[in-house]
């Protein structure tokens, strides 16, 4: 029998905001523009569409489905699930994978976060006013290349991560989700607006939508399967965690397509207000992970009201990424809860230090472990 859920969400609106939270992140603002980017557009794009139609909306209900089924923990509710269908007995590491792989993400996800947090002072001061490529390039090296400096932004980034998980479902999640959602789409919509305006739409929606089928590697096709997955928070235990907490008498069909559709919207209004800035300033659309951090600040420095803009995207970027970062860390928190007596305040702080640790490897990766990278020929965040 299914165990009683510890607590809900108040509606069912709450659940959405939570869950297409975790879903639109670093993946949809950060990644899916450069990996389209470097992937030709068009093609990639629709390729994405479809896996997240075929694939994506029948595994987002499985995972409510059978979060709201076992009410608890994903290792938790695949032993009760597996017990009560007469399955194996060792279906709770499946759970418990999912669980360990949601603390392994976190602890480079909230590096990158770190970046977004970083860059927000640097925008608001108008460090970006008129750089040259240069300049912007040499402020992302600085701040990749200074430990201290990614340890700081890091930490602080996880601080705030454990203070709204150990707040619990309804004074933690929903009261959070609650705020920065409304934010992170007003944000999102001024900067697609100003996109707009910019007169290079039409090149951006034909670099996004004309699919150049000679484009198409089984690579590409690879990069957009596991696109969906990352974009849409499946596989992890996060949406399961959240479907743990669901009422029992809301429609996951709808629900499911619901957080879908808005991840996909934000990921495809993110590329239609990245890329007219991109083509406005002549810059290329394939400049890869430094697309956001590099490229997006030069063409902030030249635009008027570059310094807004560009505070508002940076910002745009954290509140993203915290929602997603809730996500993977309160299913490692529920199941701690749940296999000892630490409180939730205690297991949150627990599982923070343990990914902010994971995450000082990623950092000390980047430049101090050269060790590593020549034995594995690639760093610890690789
Ligand atoms: N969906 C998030 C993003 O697009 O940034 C990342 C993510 C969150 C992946 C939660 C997996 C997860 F369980």
């Amino acid at each position: 029998m299914a165990a009683a859920p510890s607590a809900l969400w108040s509606s069912r609106l709450a659940f959405v905001l939570a869950a297409t939270g975790s879903a639109v992140g670093l993946g949809n603002i950060w990644k899916f523009p450069y990996v389209a980017g470097e992937s030709g557009g068009g093609a990639f794009v629709l390729i994405y569409l479809f896996c997240v139609v075929v694939i994506g909306v029948p595994l987002m209900m499985a995972e409510i489905l059978m979060g709201r089924r076992g009410r608890q923990n994903p290792a938790d509710s695949f032993r009760d699930l597996a017990a009560e269908a007469g399955a194996g007995r060792w279906w709770w590491l499946v759970g418990l994978m999912g669980v360990a792989a949601g603390i392994l993400i976190l602890s480079f996800y909230s590096v990158i976060a770190g970046w977004a947090l970083a860059y927000v002072p640097s925008a608001a001061s108008g460090h970006f006013d008129g750089a040259s490529a240069e300049f912007v390039g040499t402020l992302f090296g600085n701040l990749i290349n200074n430990p201290a400096r990614l340890a700081f932004w890091h930490t602080l980034f996880m601080v705030i991560t454990v203070c709204i998980v150990a707040g619990g479902v309804e004074a933690g999640l929903e009261k959070a989700v609650k705020y920065l959602m409304p934010a992170l789409f007003g944000i999102l919509l001024i900067l697609f607006f100003y996109s707009a305006t910019s007169g290079y739409m039409g090149q951006a929606l034909a670099f996004m939508f004309t699919p150049d089928f000679s484009k198409v590697t089984p690579q590409v096709i690879l990069s957009a399967v596991g696109m969906a997955f990352f974009s849409l928070s499946l596989g992890m235990g996060a949406i399961m965690m959240y479907g743990a907490y669901l009422p029992s008498d809301a429609s996951i069909p709808k629900l499911a397509v619901s957080v879908v559709a808005a991840d996909t919207c934000v990921a495809i209004l993110a590329g239609l207000a990245i890329f007219p800035i991109v083509f406005a300033n002549d810059l290329a659309p394939g400049a890869g992970p430094g697309l956001v951090f590099e490229t997006l600040p030069l063409a902030f420095g030249q635009m008027t009201g570059g310094t807004i803009l560009g505070t508002l995207f940076f910002t745009l970027l954290v509140v993203a990424a915290l929602t997603s970062a809730i996500s993977l860390l309160e299913p490692a928190v529920s199941w701690a809860i749940r296999h000892s007596s630490l409180s939730r305040g205690t297991a949150a702080i627990l599982a923070g230090l343990l990914v902010c640790s994971l995450g000082y490897l990623t950092i000390f990766s980047f430049n101090q472990l050269p060790d590593f990278k020549t034995l594995f020929d690639s760093t610890i965040f690789d």
